[in-house]
């Protein structure tokens, strides 16, 4: 499985630490930047993970800046891309269980790295569970 990573200067260390996690976990990562703590513009961070996981490029997408929130807001601008910003392990379960979300969003100034890495593997490790939430997420898809 490939996953993209995407973040801006204020997600950028706890996107290098989700990185290494993703590598010890033997997922192949696609890292979109950015590369420092240099300020750059979280829009087009967004945008070129959703681009990705749409795109077929990756399977799966994870965007980190200060809070999660603006980053989130512009991968959700993506056609086809659910965006779920999760600060608990309990909401990323539930955002993969009944969203099928195909980008998880955390926040590197507000999320502490031990939760973060419990976020990610929660949500990587939840099955989406179809049924009566399958008609709510492509309605989300036909928007
Ligand atoms: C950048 O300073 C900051 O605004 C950004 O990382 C993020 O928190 C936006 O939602």
């Amino acid at each position: 499985m490939k996953i993209a990573i995407a973040s801006d200067h204020g997600g950028f260390a706890l996107k290098e630490q989700v990185k290494a996690h993703l590598t010890e976990r033997n997922l192949e990562v696609l890292d979109l930047g950015t590369h420092s703590e240099e300020s750059v513009d979280y829009p087009a961070y967004g945008k070129a993970c959703g681009e990705a996981v749409v795109s077929g490029e990756a399977d799966l997408g994870i965007v980190v800046c200060g809070t999660g929130i603006g980053i989130s807001i512009a991968c959700n601008k993506v056609k086809g891309v659910r965006c779920g910003l999760c600060t608990s392990v309990e909401m990323a379960h539930l955002t993969k269980q009944h969203n099928n979300a195909n980008v998880l969003a955390l926040g590197g100034r507000t999320t502490a790295p031990e939760l973060a890495m419990a976020i990610v593997d929660e949500w990587l490790d939840t099955e989406f569970e179809g049924g009566r939430h399958q008609r709510r997420v492509d309605m989300l898809d036909n928007m």
